[in-house]
């Protein structure tokens, strides 16, 4: 019968062709390493936060008299399985972005951001972003104590620019301008969860589809990279490669059947980390909670923030940490690619790897005049990861190609 059905379909739109170029012709490398099955679980736990998404706006009312209740009692209590999405939306945000900072180191360790992929890697950067404020927006929604203060903490940020050395009024009013624009206020009210909402489930959803459909299909242009470090002449060196499909569909559907199991442990044995028990109470203006602190994937970013004295300084160095990972095609030039080849690289990649996680650590301590000396400490060595690319390329390019080797 399913046979016969698959026939009817193929005579009217030669799907079986498609799916022969596009998945059995189309070849990957042999020798892929686990952490490249990062990508596949980035695009499953996305299709997760697609679904539960659209079960939670179906209650979810985004004005301030409802939004706690329907959040916290309507979805949680009162929907049959409402409590289900919810943990599925909000351990899902989680991991999506654990599993998206697992699948840049890969790409960093890998060099995969080097020529032809460049544009993978610039297409990634700007969903990262987007990712980021979509985090943010949705962190808002259940207007909990740690969803307000949290976001207070947040949308003060450009605030700081007033703390300019020079033109302090107009940097100022830039500051206070974007504090405004995104709050709709001067104060977070219905018009900053209107907004909120607005970006959080329709805007930025539909963008980061737009986005990721266009990252992978650069990734098919460009061909997956190597953990090697060269490029594969498909042609020429038929057995380096095999067919996408059966061989990677399997291998990595297996990976993402692990990973739901793990996850779901998380959804229904574990919350408490997800969901903490301060945003069960609901927001209040006039009552700050004693810890407020950004989600642990921008914890690296407040503390590099917070540990440089000047304000401004500090919000120009983690937007510039930023750019500079916008940038890594161009300041890591040379051809040699992978860190398996790459002995400088390794030792900066791995300095790089323990200041970015060390400062996430800092991030969620309390400010201490030591901790602010060692988060300055790290945030120099980031700086100095990023800086120092252009002189190993120069140096690694210039071995490689005294010892005649292969790019
Ligand atoms: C929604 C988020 C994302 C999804 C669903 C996604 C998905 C994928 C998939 C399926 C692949 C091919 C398989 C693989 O190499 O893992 C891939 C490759 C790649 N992605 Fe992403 N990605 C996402 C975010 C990002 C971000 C944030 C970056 C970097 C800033 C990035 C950079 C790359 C690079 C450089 C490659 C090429 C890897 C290679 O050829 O070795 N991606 N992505």
């Amino acid at each position: 019968m399913l046979g016969r059905i698959l026939e009817w379909v193929d005579e009217r739109t030669g799907i079986k062709e498609i799916h022969k170029t596009q998945m059995v012709d189309y070849k990957v490398p042999k020798n892929l390493t686990f952490p490249y099955v990062f990508g596949i679980l980035a695009l499953t736990t996305f299709a997760l936060q697609i679904i539960s998404g659209i079960i939670l706006i179906m209650y979810y009312k985004p004005i301030i008299a409802h939004a706690f209740d329907s959040a916290n009692y309507t979805i949680m209590r009162e929907v049959d399985f409402g409590w289900l999405f919810r943990n599925i939306h909000a351990a899902g945000a989680n991991f999506f972005l654990a599993i998206v900072y697992l699948h840049m180191f890969t790409g960093i360790y890998y060099n995969a951001y080097k020529k032809p992929r460049e544009l993978v890697w610039i297409i990634g950067w700007v969903i990262y972003f987007v990712l980021l404020t979509t985090a943010l927006t949705g962190y808002l929604l259940p207007w909990g104590q740690l969803s307000y203060w949290g976001t207070v903490v947040t949308t003060e940020i450009p605030a700081s620019l007033a703390d300019a050395p020079i033109l302090k009024g107009f940097f100022g009013a830039i500051g206070e301008t974007i504090s405004y624009w995104m709050k709709g206020g001067y104060k977070l009210e219905d018009l900053a969860l209107g907004r909120f909402f607005g970006l959080h489930v329709l805007f930025l959803p539909l963008v980061l589809l737009a986005l990721v459909g266009i990252h992978l299909f650069l990734v098919r242009a460009a061909g997956i990279s190597n953990p090697d470090g060269y490029e594969i002449d498909k042609k020429a060196e038929p057995e380096k490669v095999v067919p996408f499909h059966p061989y990677m569909t399997l291998k990595e559907g297996a990976y993402a059947m692990w990973y739901l199991a793990i996850f779901f442990f998380f959804v229904f044995f574990y919350m408490g980390h997800f969901l903490p028990a301060d945003n069960f109470e609901p927001a209040d203006p006039l009552k700050t909670p004693p810890h407020i602190a950004p989600e642990w994937y921008l914890l690296g970013f407040y503390e590099v923030f917070r540990s440089i004295p000047s304000k401004f300084w500090g919000f120009i160095a983690f937007n510039l940490i930023l750019v500079l990972l916008l940038l890594l095609p161009f300041l890591d030039f040379s051809p040699v690619k992978s860190a398996r080849r790459r002995p400088l690289f390794f030792i900066a990649f791995v300095i790089f790897l323990i200041s970015s996680m060390a400062l996430t650590v800092l991030g969620s301590m309390a400010p201490t005049p030591a901790n602010a000396k060692l988060g300055m400490f790290f945030t120099f060595l980031v700086f100095l990861f990023f800086l120092s690319l252009p002189v190993i390329s120069f140096l690694e390019w210039g071995w490689h190609k005294a010892k005649g080797g292969q790019v």
